[in-house]
């Protein structure tokens, strides 16, 4: 359905859809301190698990919800990305093939709209008023430093010197009842915002989208072009603009039917200590950190407000699937871009939290075509960020799967000649192993593992010693019962 001026990104729409799809439970009288975020790490690791919509939380008032799991089964990702409902992962991977590069090219056409009024708008609490401690911010993890209200979040915020909008997912942690902490890491595009103003002595303008159709935060917390604003991507994916009321203070655009906006100013020099925080490979990475502060004025929010909340833990966790499949399909599209040909598939591994172990499969063309995909991979805009490992296999092996990656690495690699080491790449701070870095700068190293047969004995290399696929297909149909298919 598309709506005529624009779509106002309305959670509860998709709930809806969520509900019908059996894709969606309710869990009343959950704690927001620690349990809410231990039921919700448990079960997005059980098999065919629905996305939780708490409710009663334990001394909130009832309607004051948060929700988690939303984008961690291939239902609900497909039904978030307005594609045919695909409940098998490979179909899911095999539609969405190709369209990352057709939504950013068609970004253009889909300037928001905005308009005067808004669900978002029915409460609005200003100046002293302002009290952010009504809304159950979980804490999420043991030893994390404070609550956070901010995980499946989309952070809007404007440009210095030009007038580009930057929406990108970023971690809030609730500081005080008018105070929240901003981690944005150097190098995104919201922290480049934020340090052009900061070098000029200007607060820093923010509103917090603290819960919108999941859409939001999963195209907020991929890697959009710089200088395009996630909201135009958004509308690519929907066929039609975002609705986006304006912020009272600041005239940032908010989505229409967003569930809680914090709106407010980066002062400079206002940094507090902030984290530490379970990280999405699976570690509390380091001490707390200096972040911005942001000195909230104004707080809107719609009656029986949702935070939508996707707190990040040891792989597999709330978003590591739908990062994974995201960032998949972007990485096959950025090798295609770099004119790498026949690349069969590409799998960013959840245990790598969907950066640090990435696999492509390709149909070897030429000498030297497997290092070449292996590079582009690991290199190129969407891959080099904390990448580390980076296997290369035939396209008789599926990326994805880890029994026949791992086989392939064991059996049609040599050490000596395969494994090839890239020093000084794009590491980060929040990095586990940071802390055996030699240096204060954020360098990483990163492996290349060629487990492809070598492209010159392809003619002589050993056959597979497995059933052929035509006698495989035969027995299947003979012996169904026998072998529970
Ligand atoms: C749930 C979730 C939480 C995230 N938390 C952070 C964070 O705290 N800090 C950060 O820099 N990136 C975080 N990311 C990754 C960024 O959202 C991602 O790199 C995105 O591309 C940033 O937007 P930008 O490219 O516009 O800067 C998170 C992603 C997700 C999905």
């Amino acid at each position: 359905m598309t709506h005529p001026a624009g779509n106002p990104l309305d959670l509860r729409a998709w709930l809806d859809t969520a509900r019908q799809l059996g894709e969606l439970k309710d869990v009343p009288g959950a704690d927001a301190k620690l349990e809410l975020g231990a039921i919700s790490e448990m079960n997005v690791k059980i098999d065919g698990a629905p996305a939780l919509l708490f409710d009663e939380i334990k001394g909130y008032p009832k309607g004051f919800r948060v929700l988690t799991c939303s984008t961690a089964s291939p239902a609900r990702l497909s039904s978030i990305l307005r594609l045919p409902v695909e409940h098998a992962h490979h179909a899911l991977v095999q539609k969405l093939r190709g369209l990352p590069r057709q939504w950013q090219a068609a970004a253009a056409k889909y300037e928001p709209v905005a308009v005067e009024k808004g669900p978002v708008f029915e409460n609005i609490q200003s100046g002293k008023a302002v009290d952010i401690n009504i809304f159950p911010s979980p804490l999420w993890h043991e030893k994390d430093g404070g609550p956070y209200i901010g995980t499946g979040c989309c952070v809007v915020t404007r440009d210095f010197d030009s007038d580009w909008v930057n929406v990108g997912t970023y971690r809030v942690q609730a500081f005080d009842s008018n105070h929240v902490g901003l981690d944005m890491i150097p190098g995104k595009h919201g922290a480049i915002q934020y340090e052009k103003h900061m070098q000029a002595g200007k607060p820093f303008p923010v509103a917090i989208v603290i819960g919108c159709d999941p859409l939001g935060y999963l195209i907020s917390g991929i890697e959009v072009p710089f200088g395009m604003c996630e909201y135009n991507y958004i509308g690519s994916i929907l066929g039609e603009p975002v609705q986006v009321v304006r912020g009272e203070l600041t005239g940032l655009p908010i989505p229409a039917a967003a569930e809680i906006v914090l709106e407010g100013w980066c002062h400079p020099g206002d940094r507090r200590k902030e984290g530490p925080f379970g990280e999405f490979h699976g570690y509390y990475p380091g001490k707390e950190g200096d972040a911005p502060v942001v000195t909230i004025e104004r707080v809107y929010y719609r009656n029986n407000p949702i935070i939508v909340g996707s707190p990040p833990a040891k792989p597999p966790n709330d978003y590591s699937y739908s990062k994974a499949v995201m960032r998949s399909a972007l990485l096959f599209d950025a090798l295609l871009a770099a004119g790498v040909p026949d690349v069969a598939s590409v799998w960013a591994h959840e245990i790598g939290g969907a950066r640090m172990f990435n696999v492509v499969a390709i149909r070897q063309r030429y000498a030297g075509h497997a290092r070449q995909a292996a590079l582009i991979l690991n290199q190129c805009g969407v891959g080099a960020y904390m990448s580390r490992y980076t296997i290369v296999v035939d396209e008789d092996i599926d990326p994805s799967n880890l029994q026949e990656v791992m086989w392939a690495v064991a059996t049609r690699s040599d050490p000596e000649v395969d494994i090839d080491i890239i020093k000084r790449g794009m590491g980060s701070k929040n990095d586990p192993m940071f802390v055996t870095y030699r240096s204060d700068a954020p360098y990483n190293s990163k492996a290349i593992i060629d487990a492809c047969r070598p492209y010159d004995h392809l003619h002589d290399f050993p056959a597979v010693a497995e059933a052929s696929k035509q006698l495989q297909a035969a027995v299947r149909e003979k012996w169904r019962d026998l072998l529970k298919l």
